[in-house]
């Protein structure tokens, strides 16, 4: 089969248009930490040694093409018994299993390297992830707040995730900075996540939970130690409350007289519902809806009058508040920080 010149260039072309799907952030091929180095230094051991295995068996599939071109006799076109029987136990046995045990003490090495069974009891940092439908539930164990869908860490120091599920299976995966775990009710994993360099890594459910799983979304702030002190310590104290006869306090008085009580905790009132993310410093956080929109105060609005025309089948009803309500919720949610 002969492929025209210009069949060719479209081939390239797509190859090239669905390669671009690989770069970018983020991405497991471009690690941000010691972990997530040394799975991709797998990932790209195990390309290079199927690539080698391509290569092999291409020249291999020419050469018999080759042959089977040439006018010859039987015995030349099959070879001799003796010839066959090795090549099938050094190509298809030896090899592969020297492969095989090769690419699995790798791997049972690096999971070793990247969750050291005891890594609690040296990791300064403790962090429990607990998975909704569809959101993150973030406790810092040692400091002891609670915050949603934004996990700050302090760069060049390893802390230690511990993962469980309140309803289904989810999986909490931070490509640049390691692999995948999942969340299982009932049951708590650990993973450690370090990042070399300051920056906010998107991190994404990975295991399919439901209508909105692809919204299931979070991110890994890593800061420098002075700065993610500076956020601990905002993090672990109540609100300021609002002046009295201000539109903030107007707006507080609408989020306690209705509904949002009965799923958000604000630390320092009467709200402490636990169906829904902690509000207590919810203008701090760069997105709302779990990572779907930016944390704007036009995104806000539309999100708590109706949130299901922005991500159907969330457990959020949609709210009955009038105008002037909504403007003085936004001006107190904004004093959130
Ligand atoms: Cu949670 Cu997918």
């Amino acid at each position: 089969m002969k492929i025209s010149f210009r069949k060719r260039g479209v081939l390239i072309f797509l190859i090239g248009v669905l390669l671009t799907g690989c770069a970018g952030s983020p991405s497991m091929l471009a690690p941000h930490g010691a972990e997530a180095a040394r799975v991709a230094w797998l990932t790209w051991f195990m390309f290079a040694i199927a690539a080698i295995v391509l290569i092999v068996i291409s020249v291999l599939l020419w050469k018999a093409y080759q042959r089977s071109q040439r006018e010859v006799g039987e015995e030349d076109l099959y070879g001799n018994d003796r010839s066959t029987l090795r090549n099938v136990v050094v190509g298809g046995g030896a090899v592969p299993i020297v492969v095989l045990l090769v690419v699995m003490g790798l791997g049972i090495g690096i999971e070793r390297a990247n969750n050291p069974l005891n890594a609690s009891s040296n990791h300064q940092i403790d962090i429990e992830v607990i998975g909704h439908q569809w959101w993150w539930e973030i406790h810092y164990s040692n400091e002891n707040f609670d915050t949603a869908n934004e996990i700050h860490i302090p760069v060049g120091q390893p802390v230690t995730i511990h993962v469980t599920s309140a309803d289904v299976i989810h999986s909490f995966w931070v490509p640049e900075l390691h692999g995948k775990i999942d969340l299982i009710p009932g049951q708590t994993n650990t993973i450690t996540l370090e990042a070399d360099q300051a920056g906010v890594y998107r991190g994404q459910c990975a295991e399919f939970c439901g209508a909105q799983h692809a919204h299931m979304i979070f991110l890994v702030v890593a800061e420098p130690a002075d700065e993610f002190a500076a956020w601990v310590d905002t993090q672990s104290k109540a609100g300021v409350e609002p002046e009295v006869g201000s539109l903030e306090q107007e707006g507080q008085q609408a989020f306690l007289g209705s509904a949002c009580v009965y799923c958000h905790t604000i630390e320092g009132t009467n709200a402490s519902g636990k169906v829904g993310p902690d509000l207590t410093h919810l203008a701090s956080r760069y997105t709302i809806g779990a990572g779907v929109l930016p944390n704007t105060p036009g995104n806000l609005a539309g999100w708590i009058i109706n949130s299901q025309s922005i991500k159907p089948g969330n457990r959020m009803p949609p709210m009955d508040l009038s105008a002037v309500q909504v403007q003085a919720l936004l001006a107190y949610l904004a004093t959130l920080k």
